[in-house]
């Protein structure tokens, strides 16, 4: 059996690895294509050393534009790709632009799609991933969801109990893999942070491009850092609205993408993490780290109801959120939070070969 595994982004990594691992230790051939959704070094290079994985055997380099023109060239240049290599499935992960235009491009040529993380939903279609989750669940062939929630979605949506597979969540697989790496880098001390202090991430065009609404959230971050250590990894889209709008941080420490084990050694010792990435929700509820959600909803509910997440919609109530957060003891998450999704993944697919031509 032949894997053709498509990622864009660096959040799509850590999702592959498992699946890529599990499918090498079953002796399937594999091949990973890298749309180049994103190609700053620092999203994405280093992340294949860290979980162990070859760098793509493809890159289609198609780099940052509008969503349609990002979307119509990861399906042109993808096509003649999956052609030439026929896979029994596609393999997306997620919902960025390149998990929807793979599916686009693999289901009109025949080719069956298996999309790993089905079924999460925030309602709110004003966000591009909700619209790529909605797409790609349509289209897939194979829904392998995260969590039993995403299972009773996707069936109220009227897609069949036979193409639903509840795997569990393949980003805990790599948080397990990692942890010892990431414990090792001693990145935290590095960074000489100390006490109770807080990680930062937030890029959503939601947060980040609009004036008031960033200036608002770097004035809460900077009430807590007059009182605790805030480090706020910044991704390339994030730092550049803040230096166009001339907003300033105050004593937060704004650093560069880290690597995925400096990351995860960063969050592992949290105090608590701001954040409105889809991951680290995650994440944080696997380690027990409190996790402030600076969006009005999740496409990750249980991380609220069995996890440490909570949303924030007004970004001035932050500081007492913090003052108030506990540490919770790490390693009771969701059922099939266990560290072995990758390998359900894989056995569903290989349950599942290319029906024969008639
Ligand atoms: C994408 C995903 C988002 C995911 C995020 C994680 C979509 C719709 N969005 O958002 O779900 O949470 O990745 O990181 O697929 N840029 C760089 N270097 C890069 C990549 C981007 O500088 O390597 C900057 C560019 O200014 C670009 C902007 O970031 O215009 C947006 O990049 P894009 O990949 O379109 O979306 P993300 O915001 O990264």
């Amino acid at each position: 059996m032949k894997l053709l595994h498509v990622v864009g982004t660096r959040p799509n990594l850590p999702k592959l690895a498992p699946v890529y691992r599990a499918a090498r230790a079953r002796g399937l051939q594999q091949v990973v294509v890298h749309t180049g959704q994103h190609y700053d070094h620092a999203l994405s290079a280093d992340f294949f050393r860290d979980l162990d994985i070859p760098s793509p055997d493809v890159n289609l380099a198609v780099g940052s534009s509008s969503h349609a023109v990002q979307t119509a060239r990861i399906m042109e240049r993808l096509e003649p790709v999956l052609l030439e290599h026929r896979p029994d499935w596609l393999v997306v992960y997620g919902d960025v632009n390149s998990t929807m235009a793979a599916s686009l491009v693999a289901s009109k040529i025949g080719v069956r799609v298996a999309h790993v993380e089905a079924g999460l939903r925030s309602f709110d279609r004003e966000m591009p991933e909700e619209i790529n989750r909605l797409v790609t669940d349509r289209l897939a062939d194979l829904l392998l969801t995260p969590s039993r929630d995403a299972d009773e979605q996707l069936l109220r949506e009227g897609e069949p109990a036979s193409k639903i597979v509840f795997v569990g969540n393949v980003m805990i697989d790599s948080l397990f893999f990692a942890l010892p790496a990431a414990e090792a880098t001693g990145f935290r001390e590095s960074l000489g942070v100390g006490g109770p202090y807080v990680a930062v991430t937030m890029h959503r065009p939601s947060n980040v491009d609009h004036p008031e609404r960033l200036a608002r959230i770097a004035s809460a971050l900077q009430e807590i850092a007059e009182e605790r250590d805030v480090v706020f990894t910044a991704h390339p889209r994030t730092q550049e609205r803040l230096a166009r709008f001339g907003i300033s941080l105050g004593k937060v420490r704004v650093i560069d993408p880290v690597t995925y084990y400096q990351m995860l050694d960063l969050v592992r010792s949290a105090h608590a993490v701001i954040t409105d990435s889809g991951g680290l929700q995650e994440e944080t509820t696997a380690l027990g780290v409190p996790c402030f959600t600076v969006r009005d909803n999740t496409e990750r509910p249980i991380t609220i109801t069995e996890g440490t997440n909570q949303l924030v919609k007004d970004p001035t109530t932050l500081l007492a959120l913090v003052r108030q957060a506990t540490r919770r003891p790490a390693g009771s998450g969701p059922e099939g939070w266990d560290g072995h999704a990758g390998p359900r993944v894989v056995e569903a697919l290989v349950s599942r070969p290319t029906p024969a031509l008639a």
